[in-house]
């Protein structure tokens, strides 16, 4: 099964990179194919709207930028991680840029047909400064619904909130639970 895991925050060190170790050793430790994009080193401009990806099949856009690069890794993958802080009770605006510059996957609005999505699943991996509900629950909405709209399946999310710092993500138990997180998606991944 190929991962793609993409990193939302805006710096190196991060919270949500952190987080993401516990949760990578287990998908190789289990034998999977990972990809782990991050987005604090790359350049990728807001989507103009111009819809000249729905004229194109596969993956076309306008804008030259790292984009180019990583749509190919996403498309290939089998599931794919968003792995966010929560910025303003949504995603960063690193990864909303990213988001938007995916429109090319779906193709609802113009000549071309083939959608790129491929039957994929998505997870989410998020870190936040309030309680999950209160928190995350905007972002997981959101997500669900692209994933009704893309015709993926949504198939959950880990979470943990920023009570202590890098300690909060460095944690045993928020170690743990990101091991356990990966040992399920990997069987539901298995179990079709
Ligand atoms: C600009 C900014 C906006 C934030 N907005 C929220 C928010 O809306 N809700 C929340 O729970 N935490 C919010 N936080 C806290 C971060 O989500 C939290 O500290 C996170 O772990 C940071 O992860 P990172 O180190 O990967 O960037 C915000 C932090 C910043 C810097």
């Amino acid at each position: 099964m190929k991962f793609c895991i993409v990193l939302g925050s805006c710096r190196a060190q991060s919270n949500t990179n952190a987080l993401c170790q516990g949760f990578i050793d287990q998908l190789k430790e289990l034998g999977q194919e990972v990809e782990y994009v991050t987005l604090f080193d790359k350049q990728i401009s807001p989507c103009k709207g111009c819809y000249a990806c729905q004229q194109e099949e596969g993956y076309s856009c306008q804008i030259s930028d790292d984009m180019h690069r990583i749509a190919p890794k996403i498309i290939e993958a089998d599931v794919l991680v968003l792995a966010t802080p929560i910025y303003h009770w949504y995603c960063t605006a690193e990864m909303k840029a990213m988001l938007d510059r995916l429109y090319p996957l779906n193709k609802y609005y113009g000549k071309a047909k083939n959608s790129l999505w491929n039957n994929k699943k998505l997870a989410l991996i998020l870190t936040h400064g309030y309680d999950k509900d209160y928190a995350c629950s905007p972002f997981i909405t959101g997500m669900q619904r692209l994933a009704k709209h893309s015709h993926i399946e949504y198939v959950g999310e880990y979470t943990v909130q920023d009570e202590d710092d890098i300690n909060s993500f460095t944690a045993e138990s928020a170690q743990q639970g990101a091991r356990v997180f990966a040992k399920m998606l990997v069987n539901m991944c298995n179990n079709g």
